[in-house]
């Protein structure tokens, strides 16, 4: 192996929903593809309890739906920093954290870029949101549960570079110099945000970043929450035991089932158990029996799916409706979202990233009158009811739509290039 090989960097992406990985080799930035044809991989596995493999990215999905035997995962991301990651279970005979599933998934794609360029990565460039947690004990924990999983996964030295700092590098040559540039990244977990001035020969000023947890997974628990989950009996009565009491079904498994990264946690005889029970007193069995049938199933990814793919049709097309295909929680079921219907449930958090936004340009000193230039990435960047909220904030810039789903990784490959063997 050449000196050269050896200690090659890899810029890596790593994100709530999809990953990217990319180099910085004879001059300019290559991704890589980690599946045929695509740049992005959605981050996700699926343990086949029959072939005993793993699945990863589109192929994980695919598994998923086709009902093949095993557990599903996405969203792991969302897990660092929590006591979650360091929760173990038995996957394919072997016992494995959280955290080792999140090294599982970094050394695949390790192997895959490996295999795609011929060179051996040492070094891995990885982005970071700017907070993962707005707790800072918490936040830094996630970075050393990130940093672990690298090491696990194979690399010797990781580095971390703010996401939206890689996108404004990489978004620059958009902007004159002199200009004032506001990167605003809304991913799967987190939005983060960069403000920057471009400088005359094209590079840039980082002036101020901010970090928000809240993203598209948020957006599809609020959805789920509020328009699929009382179909399995969230805010139903439960009967007492004794006498003609009744009280709310108790909203934890309901919220639980409704965020991606939790679903797994689930599929276990306790909350089976509670779940049955709570069918037991139900004033409205039909429901509460559904419930049960998706964590017997283990079908709760479908109805995250489900809620997802309404979101993303709701907004990418003028229809006052959708429907949620619900097949998960009965045969042939579905159930409208309604436009208006998600417009409500989101605004609050569009507001939250907009002020989130502000409190960027604030803090730097900088009206938000003087951003010449918002640059929108990620994939809740395309988003409606965020565009509106972000616009409305700053009226007077010009609005980029950078590359949704490759500008980050683009920015990370070209600095990698600067990281010196
Ligand atoms: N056309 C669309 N309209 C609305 N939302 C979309 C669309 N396409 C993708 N999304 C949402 O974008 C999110 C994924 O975006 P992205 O790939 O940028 O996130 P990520 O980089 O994996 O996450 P993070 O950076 O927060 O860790 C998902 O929640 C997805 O539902
Ligand atoms: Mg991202």
């Amino acid at each position: 192996m050449s000196k050269e090989q050896s200690g090659a960097v890899l810029a890596i992406d790593f994100g709530t929903s999809n990953s990217a990985v990319g180099v910085f080799a004879q001059g300019k930035v290559r991704l890589i593809e980690l599946e045929l044809g695509k740049q992005t991989l959605p981050t996700a596995l699926f343990f086949d309890f029959e072939d005993k493999t793993v699945a990863f990215g589109s192929q994980a999905e695919q598994a998923l739906f086709e009902g093949a035997w095993g557990r599903y995962m996405r969203a792991l991301k969302s897990l660092l920093g929590t006591p979650l990651i360091r929760e173990s279970g038995m996957f394919l005979g072997k016992r494995m954290s959280y955290l080792q599933i999140v090294a599982r998934f970094l050394s695949e794609i390790k192997t895959r870029a490996e295999c795609e360029t011929g060179m051996l990565f040492t070094k891995a460039l990885s982005g970071r949101p700017v907070r993962f947690h707005a707790d800072e004990a918490r936040d830094m924990q996630a970075l050393a549960d990130l940093r672990e999983a690298y090491h696990l996964a194979g690399f010797a030295e990781v580095r971390f570079m703010n996401e939206p700092e890689a996108a404004a590098r990489a978004q620059a040559r958009i902007l004159q110099a002199g200009d004032l540039g506001l990167v605003i990244d809304i991913g799967g977990g987190t939005s983060d945000f960069t403000l920057f001035r471009t400088k005359a020969d094209g590079s840039i000023n980082t002036l101020r970043s901010e970090g928000l947890r809240l993203g598209g997974t948020n957006f599809d628990r609020l959805l789920s929450f509020d328009h699929v989950m009382p179909l399995m009996g969230r805010g139903s009565q439960i009967r007492h035991a004794f006498g003609d009491q009744t009280h709310q079904a108790p909203n934890a498994i309901f919220a639980d089932l409704a965020t991606w990264q939790k679903i797994p946690f689930l599929y276990t005889p306790d909350t089976r158990r509670a779940a049955k029970d709570l069918l037991k007193y139900a004033s409205a069995p039909e429901k509460l029996t559904r419930l049960v049938r998706v964590l017997d199933d283990e079908r709760g990814h479908d109805l995250a799916f489900a809620v997802e793919a309404a979101k993303i049709a709701l907004n990418s097309k003028p229809l006052a409706q959708v429907d949620m295909r619900l097949g998960a929680l009965e045969k042939g079921l579905s159930a409208p979202l309604y436009a208006l219907a998600l417009e409500h449930s989101l605004q609050p958090s569009a507001v939250q990233i907009a002020e989130t936004a502000l409190a960027c340009t604030t803090g730097a000193g900088v009206q938000a009158q003087s951003v010449t230039h918002l640059i929108l990435v990620g994939g809740s960047s395309l988003m409606q009811v965020v565009q509106t909220a972000v616009s409305d904030a700053f009226p007077d810039a010009e609005v980029h739509h950078g590359a949704a789903l490759t500008g980050i990784i683009e920015g990370l490959a070209e600095a990698s290039g600067e990281w010196q063997p």
